[in-house]
């Protein structure tokens, strides 16, 4: 057999995958319009248009927020700056603030425990299941206090939290949801799109996420008051239909342009096609990756019917498989494969949560999270570009992934060779 790219053989791939972002005429066609119309912002709040705006041109956010919210299947789309600033207006409309806890996974990104931090309440973390990477149910029931405003599951990589039981708990317990779907566009829960189920759901636009206008964030929900408030709070404090230099609420200017949301039209059109070709693609790679000791593929619960594959992420067991999950990456990576190992600690470890004015006790975490804790020592991580591709590229990350595992020996040969 070829040896090891990494120790001087041929790599498995020279050919780069699919590019990210992915665009057509249309991005240039709709963005185009807006530079031509001159209405460069919203300038509309609410149904109302406000009859000083520059053109007469209809709002390509207004729309877009309209048609994402349709397509996830939620009443109400309220478009923003990013999804860290989402969580932080879905969160303060339903009044959570100082001295409320929001409980959250511990293996998210950073604004998952931020947005709770920024309006003054206290992020708290329950572990996740290993086996999806997503919140676990019982322990999110364990770390509710009296004090527990909303719970935040992540539909992480796009695979829906475990929502019966995490709906079930928190409706017992009077505790809001909000979901975080930042890597869920397109994906669903029992056939319900993912944002529409709980309270208040979030999405990212953030570059690298699977429809994106660099950056941009929408709160979605099914709740005409909330709707309002969020909306409210994204506008300085303004509300729909009253006077313009009136300002009901302490807000932020956290509105989307007017290019964001001609860029994210076109992304949505994409969409449905992009989720199904990134499904096709997942499901013909976990079959191909199966059988390869010590790659542990995750879950995908019966309830999970969407998923979005923001992440096609997978396990590596060091000792079945024969090679530490680094050396993997980096034999990987010399095949021509592009993998990171995502997360490099779980997010309480993060020095921000050394300042002690932030209420999180990190080793305390450390022992309530092994599941976390384990994820970030073994996952692998594939960006969704990579499944845009065709059946020719997954068998090449299979073939590669295959060929670490049959020639690990090389590694220890290597280290020898060197002492
Ligand atoms: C799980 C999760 N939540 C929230 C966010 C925040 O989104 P943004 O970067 O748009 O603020 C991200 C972005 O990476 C994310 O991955």
């Amino acid at each position: 057999m070829n040896r090891l790219a990494l120790f001087g053989g041929d790599p498995v791939r020279v050919k780069p995958f699919a590019s990210w972002p992915a665009f057509d005429e249309r991005e240039e066609r709709y963005a185009l319009e807006v530079i031509r119309s001159g209405r460069w912002w919203q300038y509309t709040l609410g149904e109302a248009v406000d009859a000083g705006a520059s053109s007469s041109a209809p709002s390509k956010v207004a729309e877009f927020q309209r048609r994402f919210a349709d397509a996830q299947g939620a009443r109400f789309g309220i478009a923003c700056a990013s999804g860290t600033a989402a969580l932080e207006v879905a969160l303060r409309a339903m009044g959570v603030g100082p001295g409320d806890e929001v409980i959250v996974p511990p293996y998210t990104f950073v604004a998952t425990a931020a947005a709770p931090l920024l309006i003054g309440a206290t992020p708290v973390f329950c572990d996740i299941q290993l086996e999806t990477l997503n919140m676990s149910p019982e322990r999110f029931e364990q770390a509710i206090t009296p004090r527990t405003r909303a719970v935040i599951p992540v539909h992480f990589a796009g695979l829906a939290a475990g929502m019966d039981a995490i709906l079930d708990i928190a409706k017992r317990h009077g505790i809001a949801v909000v979901e975080d779907a930042a890597h869920g566009h397109g994906g669903t829960w029992k056939g319900q799109g993912l944002g529409s189920i709980g309270a208040a759901g979030i999405f990212s636009f953030q570059a690298s996420k699977n429809m994106t206008a660099g950056e941009g964030g929408l709160i979605t929900t099914n709740d005409e008051d909330l709707a309002e408030i969020c909306e409210s709070l994204i506008w300085g404090g303004r509300h729909a239909g009253q006077p313009w230099y009136t300002h009901y609420r302490l807000g932020w200017n956290y509105r989307l342009t007017e290019f964001q949301g001609a860029i994210l039209l076109a992304q949505l059109e994409r969409l449905a096609e992009q989720t199904a070709r990134r499904q096709a693609n997942a499901g013909y790679l976990t079959d191909r990756l199966r059988g390869i000791p010590g790659i542990r593929l995750l879950e995908t619960p019966d309830s999970a019917t969407g998923h979005a594959h923001h992440i096609f992420a997978f396990g590596v067991e060091a000792k079945e498989f024969g090679l530490t999950r680094e050396q993997f990456l980096e034999g990987l990576q010399a095949e021509g494969i592009p993998a990171s190992g995502g997360y490099a600690h779980s997010l309480f470890r993060n020095p921000m949560f050394l300042d002690p004015a932030l209420g999180v006790d990190p080793e305390k975490y450390m022992a309530l999270c092994p599941n976390s804790e384990r994820a970030c020592q073994e996952m692998v991580w594939l960006e969704h570009r990579l499944l845009l591709g065709d059946q020719d590229d997954m068998e090449d990350i299979a073939r590669a992934a295959g060929k670490l595992h049959e020639a690990r020996w090389e590694f220890e040969a290597a280290a020898h060779a060197g002492t």
